[in-house]
């Protein structure tokens, strides 16, 4: 059931759930997650098995403060000091080394921990309410199931599970995309999943260059350490082409087939016959990124059995779109979506 985020009584009675080992669906900044309680393995277990994501996966656990992520923590290595003190609370998540014995589960059995700490108000009010009840800490991974596009509204929560699960309504997400993910737990800091933030933002909060990614997090074996690195992550059910500006007004030109929906920010001088669709992508990076995971929901609902997207630009402040798009576009191209 979805109740109204900002109404006191339903924090309370969230609070109350997750202090029960409960589920329940929050709003951030950046997406909706699908919380429990991150020192209970037991209320984790039932994330993973509501997403149908495989237990080695770890989860992000979300807190109120830096003080409750030090108790997740072995120890807060200095550059994640750093960045929680410049973009905390806010769209970052730090890797950091797990103490020992802590929410076990909610790590996916490493021996690192993903620590978050969003601005949501009505996040904020859920974890403060939940810490008064004992609970210091919120594992939460994107409230959609395993592989598909993650929710910015609760009505896309409420589209992917069971209806007695309780959804917090925070109105849209602002962001629209999930966080920035940096590997504090290495010897040098890793960006593990771009989000809103720039390159160059991360990298004069942490004071040091961030290495990237994709070699890196494939590098460590057969368990991703980031389920959102798979190449074939956050992928509609229709099939997601990407084209160059040229391209994509080349193969309009010569057919635009029914079951095709296009996404571009290039005017099109063409209507599509019917049975297509087209959306305008906003010319701002924020705003794309804000609206890109509710337009391939809108397309497939429309019915869209391919969705044409012209790239993004090379731009550093597109890189978080970017890597969305072209990971929904790799879902078709791999034998395994994630
Ligand atoms: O914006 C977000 O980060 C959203 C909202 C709900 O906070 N959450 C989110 O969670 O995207 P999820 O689980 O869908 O993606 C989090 C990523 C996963 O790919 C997970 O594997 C990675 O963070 N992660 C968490 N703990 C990790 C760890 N110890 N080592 C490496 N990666 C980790
Ligand atoms: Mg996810």
């Amino acid at each position: 059931m979805v109740l109204d985020g900002h109404d006191p009584l339903a924090i309370a009675r969230a609070a109350q759930a997750l202090a029960d080992g409960e589920l329940v669906a929050l709003p951030t900044e950046t997406v909706y997650g699908l919380g429990a309680r991150a020192d209970d393995d037991a209320a984790v277990a039932k994330i993973f098995a509501a997403k149908g994501r495989p237990a080695d996966h770890p989860l992000i656990v979300h807190v109120l403060d830096a003080a409750d992520a030090a108790h997740f923590a072995a120890q807060l290595p200095p550059v994640a000091r750093r960045l929680m003190g410049t973009f905390w609370p806010g769209p970052l998540t730090v890797i950091v080394p797990r103490a020992a014995g802590v929410a076990a589960a909610a790590a996916g059995g490493q021996a690192s921990i993903g620590l978050r700490c969003p601005a949501h108000p009505v996040a904020r009010s859920l974890l403060a309410a939940a810490r008064s009840l004992g609970v210091r800490g919120v594992a939460a991974p994107s409230a959609n199931r395993f592989g598909r596009v993650s929710p910015t509204q609760a009505a896309h929560v409420a589209d992917e599970f069971e209806a007695d699960l309780l959804i917090l309504d925070g109105g849209a997400c602002e962001l629209g995309i999930e966080s920035s993910i940096v590997d504090c737990s290495r010897a040098r800091p890793v960006l593990l999943r771009p989000g809103v933030l720039t390159l160059a933002a991360l990298e004069a909060a942490a004071g040091e260059p961030l290495t990237s990614t994709e070699n890196e997090a494939a590098n460590d074996g057969p368990a991703p350490r980031a389920p959102g690195t798979l190449a074939a992550h956050y992928a509609p059910r229709a099939t997601v082409r990407l084209f160059d500006t040229a391209a994509l007004a080349d193969m309009l030109a010569k057919q635009w087939p029914p079951g095709v929906a296009v996404y571009s920010r290039t005017a099109l001088q063409a209507c599509g016959p019917d049975g297509t669709w087209q959306r305008r992508m906003p010319d701002d990076a924020r705003a794309a990124a804000q609206e890109l995971f509710a337009v391939l929901r809108e397309l497939d609902a429309a019915g869209a059995q391919q969705i044409w997207i012209e790239s993004a630009p090379q731009a550093a402040e597109w890189d978080g779109v970017r890597d969305r798009l072209s990971r929904a576009a790799a879902a078709f191209n791999e034998p395994v979506s994630g």
